[in-house]
């Protein structure tokens, strides 16, 4: 039988050139990789792998409904993992008119484009076709001091970005009830590691610390995250889609949660050891606490008793192994991360005039 083919959404991003990279080294399958190389879309990130024959890059925008179409059906894939997507908190309190249309609409034209296919298929094809929605824990809201995000949390999105995942949610969870669309959603925590856009709290900090800017921290720096080494995400991901049931929900995180303050003190004393300043000086001198995010979620943290015990997925990085293993990457690769600061000044976003 011939390898088969599974579509990746949003494939040249920070998660989903992990994912691809990841199935094109496993050897199992062919990847198209379906991606419109918005700001945040980067080819650079796929040189490992874009000479391999198992490999098909289409640019393609999935509000393109009749595009989407034609490359759905000349690919056939066994499987969709969708994560394209507006992916970032403070610019869509700049503007949320791109996280509407991608990530609601965007959804909404590949899981059209998805029924039509699959309608089409039967026998052992239709046994195994399934669609992922990869989402965000940040669909539930914000936690207080105590509790975990469970699957059975009820949607409270504070942000334009999170409002627009649980509304992409919502659609996935319509077209599994109403037209039996074998498809699956993950809600994961907030991810780092190599290859993520220099606006995100982690890869931001490692380049205002190289660069000697100020490191800025929102409020006081006490809201927590629960941070995921992306390499761990991905592998979920593909044990997801591979043994998931379809209609299922999984929560994904990483068991280290974290004050933003804890994590820029973390980076901050890496980078003392790893790249030293001055005698005396410390990258933490550099921290500075400026004006809030507007509607700032206060902590999140996952429960992800299910995945664990379903589908025996669990991290393989704690917090201390994978953010070492980033601050490595990001120093032996400036390249990567001067092609894309010249896209992104570093300029504070998300703050209400
Ligand atoms: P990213 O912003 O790094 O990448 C998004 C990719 O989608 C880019 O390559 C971009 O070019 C592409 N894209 C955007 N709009 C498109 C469109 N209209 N048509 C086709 N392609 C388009 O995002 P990421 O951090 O890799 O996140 C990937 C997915 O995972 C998203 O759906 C996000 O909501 C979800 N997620 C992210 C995190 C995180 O911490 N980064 C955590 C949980 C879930
Ligand atoms: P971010 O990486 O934008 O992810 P999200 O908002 O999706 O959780 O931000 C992570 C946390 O870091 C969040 O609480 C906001 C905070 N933050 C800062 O304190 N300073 C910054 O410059 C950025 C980008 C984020």
């Amino acid at each position: 039988m011939d390898k088969e083919t599974i579509i990746v959404t949003g494939g040249a991003g920070f998660i989903g050139s992990e994912v691809v990279r990841q199935l094109i080294q496993s050897g199992e399958c062919s990847v198209v990789n379906i991606d419109k190389l918005t700001y945040a879309g980067n080819l650079k990130s796929l040189a490992s792998i874009e000479d391999s024959d198992d490999y098909r890059f289409c640019q393609i925008d999935i509000c393109d409904k009749d595009q989407l179409r034609e490359e759905v059906f000349r690919s056939r894939p066994t499987r969709i993992m969708h994560l394209a997507a507006e992916s970032h908190v403070d610019r869509s309190i700049d503007g949320p008119d791109d996280f509407i249309r991608t990530n609601i609409i965007g959804t909404y034209n590949l899981l059209e484009v998805s029924r039509e296919y699959f309608s089409g298929l039967s026998g052992e094809e239709a046994e195994l076709f399934r669609f992922h929605h990869v989402s965000t824990d940040e669909v539930y809201g914000s936690l207080g001091e105590t509790g975990l995000f469970t699957e059975e949390t009820p949607y409270r999105p504070n942000s334009p970005y999170s409002a627009s995942k649980a509304s992409s949610d919502q659609l996935v969870r319509a077209w599994y009830k109403t037209y039996g669309m074998p498809a699956l959603i993950s809600n994961c925590s907030n991810n780092y590691g190599p290859y993520q856009y220099p606006e995100k709290l982690i890869p931001l900090v490692i380049h205002k610390a190289l660069a000697g800017d100020p490191i800025p921290i929102y409020g006081r720096g006490e809201n927590i995250r629960d941070w995921l080494y992306v390499g761990d995400h991905a592998r979920a991901l593909q044990t997801i889609i591979k043994n998931g049931e379809p209609g299922q929900v999984y929560n994904v995180g990483g068991k280290n949660e974290m004050t933003n303050l804890q994590v820029v003190a973390t980076i901050c004393g890496m980078l003392d050891d790893l790249r030293p300043l001055h005698d005396g000086e410390s990258y933490e001198d550099q921290i500075e606490f400026v004006t809030d995010r507007p509607g700032h979620d206060m902590r999140y943290a996952i429960d992800a008793s299910k995945i664990e015990r379903t589908l025996k997925w669990s991290p393989a990085e704690t917090f201390e192994s994978g953010i070492k293993k980033t601050i490595e990457w990001y120093l032996s690769n400036q390249i990567w991360c001067e092609s894309v600061t010249q896209k992104y000044s570093g300029k504070r976003l998300g703050v209400l005039a």
